[in-house]
């Protein structure tokens, strides 16, 4: 069994992207990274991305190509204080998926280190 079903496949990744977009959309330092005025496509973008990384379906690329996540992110400055609230909205959604300790930190894990490699402006731009 992929990670994805173990976790509870599609539904799961949209509860768990819905609630951090709901998040970015209050942040004063993300939001204004965002340059769509609707959250919506970003939110499927990252929904079809998680999805495909963990073994769903690969809609993802079908749409949009290799994912290639650091070029992609190249046009918006993400330094620690980005990354940091990235992470915090994320950290909110896994935990309110209230999936098996393991499942969480295997998730969680991955968010983090993720996180970390699409840092490009270490001082904060
Ligand atoms: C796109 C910010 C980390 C995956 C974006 C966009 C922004 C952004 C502003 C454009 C939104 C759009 O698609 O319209 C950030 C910031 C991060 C971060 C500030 C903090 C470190 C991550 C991580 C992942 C990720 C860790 C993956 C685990 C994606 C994907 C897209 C995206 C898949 C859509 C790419 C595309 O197909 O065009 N991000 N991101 N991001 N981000 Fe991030």
């Amino acid at each position: 069994m992929s990670f994805y079903e173990a976790v509870g496949g599609e539904e799961t990744f949209h509860r768990l992207v819905h609630r951090f977009y709901e998040g970015v959309a209050e942040d004063p330092l993300l939001r204004p990274l965002y340059p769509e005025e609707d959250l919506t496509g970003a939110e499927e973008r990252l929904r079809m991305f998680l999805v495909q990384y963990w073994g769903g379906p690969n809609t993802y690329s079908r749409q949009r190509g290799h994912p290639r996540l650091r070029m992609r992110h190249v046009p918006f400055v993400i330094g620690t204080a980005e990354r940091d609230a990235w992470l915090r909205h994320m950290h909110d959604a896994v935990e309110s998926l209230d999936l098996p300790k393991d499942l969480a930190t295997r998730l969680w894990d991955y968010l983090v280190y993720a996180a970390h490699s699409l840092v490009n402006a270490p001082e904060g731009g």
